[in-house]
């Protein structure tokens, strides 16, 4: 029974509720952390009402792909996802995780994008969640161990595979890191720190997250050429094990794989009828990471996006920097490096393809502590709103909802989250379908995007008025797949 008095009411908004299907005008009601009633309209009283005037009210988005483990803590208003309508990230994403990891030395890359100080890990997981729970963000966390994390913690060098010793110090770690509360297993084998790891290898952790519930989330071995071999490493890790696989920012990198999204997608479409596999991506051509010689070749523009080495140079073309040093390009990495960069690779009609496949869900994979960052960091979600459902009739409002919400609150086994309900979390974004845009742009990468009004977590505003709000109601999400099964 609901009582009479309620927290917040929204009224007259076009509710979309994450499931897919379409928006129905009505008022939700919030009480507590909860969403106590939803109904075309209601006879309830609250201490403050809101009149939605028609626009879209829709669950809180998911951002299915994130490496912000450290920003969490490190900026808790998250302004950079609350302004979309980002309410719950999943961290620990393409192999790299804050925890569980104790060293002495700076990170190889890729780790050192999200941590670039030794002190930046926490040894357990259980430190991590107890940090984050001592001093929240604004929004609630899902937190994978990464492969290449596990590797640095028992291995002296990473051009090898790990030996049987090696491997059972990695299942170890990762066991206990499924026991504190970490939803899965993250690979990111296209790097160097994990690229020299046979499958075998990965198989050998996977059967961890089978026996503790989990999943295993993969940036995968090779996103270009062997895109097709990738998969099917991916799908056979999957079976091995018996776990969901999530193919991470699925794309087809490099002029001469333009237009294969049509072969993948095949592929994926035919292995989802005998295992489960999920899948992201970003509504971007461009990617990003660390600066990395292999990838120029297949990039039509490359743009820097930090150095640690030669300051002021985010922003900037990598052949102007170069010009300007008399360095080859080549040259040029050596001398600026550790560095990141934006590589522009994909075709915009993969994009698309990949975007519009039914099972795809949206994940950012921004990268919170670059310098120059990828618009998608600020850009993703209003973007795919915006620019790809209004403007490019892409697919329906509420299938982009959907992509956003339930699909991947169900993907990731999140409860009571992604779907709007009574008794459901109130985990809320309000936004106007006719001006919701990205205003993030390359040239301007840190800049918030239109049209979204008000963002709620666990009931508390953290995003109004273009701002975000001194709440910091953001939770530890233990209850994925993993804790489901303890
Ligand atoms: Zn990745
Ligand atoms: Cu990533």
């Amino acid at each position: 029974m609901t009582s009479k008095q309620q927290d917040v009411i929204i009224r007259n908004a076009v509710i979309f509720d994450g499931t897919g299907t379409s928006g129905r005008t009505g008022d939700l009601a919030i009480k507590g952390d909860r969403i106590s009633a939803i109904d075309s309209s209601l006879d309830l009283e609250a201490s403050e009402e809101i009149d939605a005037g028609g626009k879209a009210l829709a669950p809180g988005f998911i951002d299915a792909h994130t490496h912000d483990d450290r920003i969490v803590l490190s900026d808790p208003s998250m302004a950079c996802k609350v302004s979309q309508g980002v309410t719950t990230v999943v961290t620990g994403n393409c192999g790299v995780s804050i925890a569980p990891v104790t060293i002495t030395e700076r990170p190889p890359g890729p780790l050192d994008l999200i941590c670039p100080r030794p002190s930046d890990f926490y040894a357990t997981f259980a430190d991590y969640f107890s940090a984050l729970e001592a001093s929240p963000p604004s929004v609630n966390v899902i937190a994978q161990a990464g492969h290449a994390s596990l590797r640095v913690g028992v291995m002296d060098r990473f051009d090898r595979p790990a030996s049987d010793t090696e491997i059972d110090g990695m299942k170890a770690l990762l066991r206990q890191a499924l026991r504190d509360g970490a939803a899965g297993l993250s690979t990111g084998l296209y790097y160097p720190p994990a690229n020299a790891a046979p499958t075998e290898e990965i198989e050998a952790l996977a059967m961890v997250v089978k026996e503790e519930g989990g999943f295993h989330s993969t940036h995968m071995r090779d996103e270009g050429d062997g895109v097709v071999d990738s998969l099917n490493e991916t799908f056979r890790i999957g079976r091995t094990a018996d776990i969901p696989v999530i193919v991470s920012h699925h794309k087809c990198v490099g002029l001469a794989n333009h237009g294969r999204s049509a072969e993948t997608l095949k592929i994926i479409d035919a292995a989802r009828a005998k295992q489960p596999i999920g899948l992201d991506v970003y509504p971007y051509v461009a990617s990003s990471t660390i600066l990395q010689k292999d990838r120029l070749g297949i990039s039509s523009q490359t743009i820097v996006t930090w150095s640690d080495k030669v300051e002021g140079l985010e922003g900037r073309d990598i052949e102007e920097i170069a010009g300007e040093m008399g360095l080859s390009i080549e040259e040029t990495v050596d001398a600026i490096s550790p560095a990141g960069a934006i590589y522009f690779m994909m075709d915009e009609r993969d994009v698309r393809a990949i975007m519009s496949y039914p099972p795809t869900m949206i994940g950012s994979d921004g990268l919170p502590h670059d310098r120059h960052p990828h618009p998608r960091l600020w850009g993703t979600f209003p973007r795919v709103l915006g620019h790809y459902c209004r403007e490019e009739n892409l697919f329906p409002l509420e299938t982009a909802v959907h992509k956003m919400t339930g699909l991947t609150a169900k993907t990731f086994g999140l409860k009571d989250r992604g779907v709007l309900g009574e008794g459901a979390y109130a985990d809320l974004v309000l936004f106007d379908p006719d001006e919701v845009i990205d205003s993030a742009s390359f040239d301007a990468p840190q800049t918030p995007a239109e049209g979204i009004e008000r963002v709620f977590v666990n009931g508390e505003t953290v995003w109004r008025d273009r701002k975000s709000t001194d709440a910091r109601p953001g939770r530890v999400l233990r209850s994925g797949l993993s804790a489901a099964r303890h």
